[in-house]
């Protein structure tokens, strides 16, 4: 079998690796992917999904699996489908649930499902008058993709009207900003929640957490995610009820009558406050670092896959082992700030139990070097949270490369 995986992050590889555990004769092509990905498959450096799909259709690729979202706004799951090709990932319109904060929202207030109370404006004094009657903090959102940069939390109402002012005018994020939403603030605690999707059934995969400050106990400045785990123990069956009945089951609906049904992964972000969640966001496509902490657990990921790619979720039994797994991001010297200078990697031994999912590395002369970013992810399994944490420290020290950075409390939330 011939498997297509688009993107070149940790989550792709860690998509790789659980279906090469499955089935060692599976060939992968990778674009672009990246160094570690080159020794799995053949990394293809395309970029215009028309190329895309015209290779996959040539090569005969039996199943293509969207990893990153840029590839999904740019419709490659519709040309996919206009080839006949079988492709795990959401169409171009069904996208725009991730891809603009104010359709996600019209959506979300047109089917009624819970979120922060909220404005979509591009008018300045409709937002100043919306902003003055909240209580700050409060958060203020670019409409369109800013690789997770597009969101303020603004401690006073100056605040808000001046980031407000600079995204309106196109000085923050050009065109992303023009539209902005702004939005009552919410104390609770956040969950990843993921639904795989085939149109019309879905199943839910074990919540994760995300860590996504640079350092321990939640300080320092917003990164991509400096770790998670799954499954939560915070995710409590009440609350998993409270998610399928009210917020995936109206959300799959909503995007049927919408005519843009939905095939893939739905990344739902939370806010769980009294014991209620509240949507934050959704994105398209499985969270990074959370996709390397919940392939691990799947006892059937390439069944998964196709079953949804394929439309025939209510005939497969996606299985979950009973298992924990626990990932810290490596990161390079001078992330989130500024590019870092290239480093060699060595690891001294692989633990029983645990493995690593490789991102910003590049491969020469049959090394790995870190290329700055997120570098690697190390996962640790157990039967625990405790033992999974444990794993997943042992293989971090025996990383190296100059200039590694991690987190040493990744799934603190749960190991009080
Ligand atoms: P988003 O990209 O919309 O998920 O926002 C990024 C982060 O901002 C979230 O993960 C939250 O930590 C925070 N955030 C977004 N919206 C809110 C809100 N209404 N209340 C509190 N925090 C929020
Ligand atoms: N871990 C958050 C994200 O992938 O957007």
């Amino acid at each position: 079998m011939k498997i297509l995986i688009l993107g070149s992050g940790a989550r792709e590889y860690s998509i790789a690796l659980a279906l090469k555990e499955v089935d060692s004769n599976i060939e992968f092509y990778f674009v672009p992917g990246n160094g570690a990905t080159a020794k799995m498959g053949t990394n293809l450096n395309m970029k215009d999904p028309k190329v895309i799909s015209a290779y996959a259709k040539a090569s005969e690729i039996d199943l293509c699996i969207v990893g990153s979202e840029n590839f999904l706004a740019d419709g490659v799951v519709d040309l996919f489908k206009e080839n006949n090709i079988s492709i795990f990932g959401p169409t171009k319109a069904a996208a725009m649930l991730e891809a603009s904060k104010s359709y996600m929202k019209s959506f979300l207030k047109k089917y009624k499902i819970k979120t922060a109370k909220f404005l979509n404006t591009s008018d300045f004094e409709k937002a100043k008058k919306f902003i003055l009657n909240l209580t700050p903090p409060i958060v203020v959102k670019a409409d369109g993709l800013c690789a997770g940069k597009g969101v303020v939390i603004a401690q006073s109402h100056d605040e808000a009207l001046d980031v407000t002012q600079k995204m309106l005018s196109g000085e923050s994020f050009g065109d992303a900003g023009k539209i902005v939403v702004i939005e009552e603030y919410l104390n609770g605690f956040e969950l990843s929640v993921f639904a795989l999707c085939d149109g019309d059934n879905f199943i839910l995969l074990p919540a994760a957490q995300d860590h996504k400050r640079l350092l321990d106990g939640d300080k320092g400045p917003n990164t991509g995610g400096m770790g998670a785990y799954a499954p939560s123990s915070l995710a409590s069956d009440n609350l998993f009820e409270q998610v399928k009945k009210d917020i995936i089951k109206p959300t799959l609906e909503g995007m049927k009558l919408e005519g843009s049904e939905f095939v893939g992964v739905l990344f739902i972000g939370l806010m769980v406050v009294n014991n209620k969640p509240y949507v934050l966001e959704y994105n398209v496509r499985f969270g990074d670092p959370e996709c390397e902490v919940l392939m691990p657990l799947i006892e059937n990921p390439l069944e998964m896959f196709l079953a949804c790619a394929n439309k025939n979720l209510s005939n497969v039994n996606v299985k979950i082992k009973n298992e924990y797994a626990v990932g810290v991001v490596c990161a390079s010297k001078n992330y989130p700030y500024k590019d870092s200078p290239k480093a060699l990697i060595t690891v001294d031994s692989i633990p029983n139990n645990s493995h690593i999912s490789y991102a910003g590395v590049s491969l020469e002369n049959d090394q790995l070097y870190a290329n700055g970013g997120r570098v690697l992810v190390c996962v640790g399994v157990g039967k625990n949270i405790k033992e999974a944490q444990q794993n997943a420290y042992k293989l971090c020290d025996n990383v190296h490369f100059e200039g590694k950075q991690y987190r040493k409390d990744i799934a603190f939330q749960v190991l009080k």
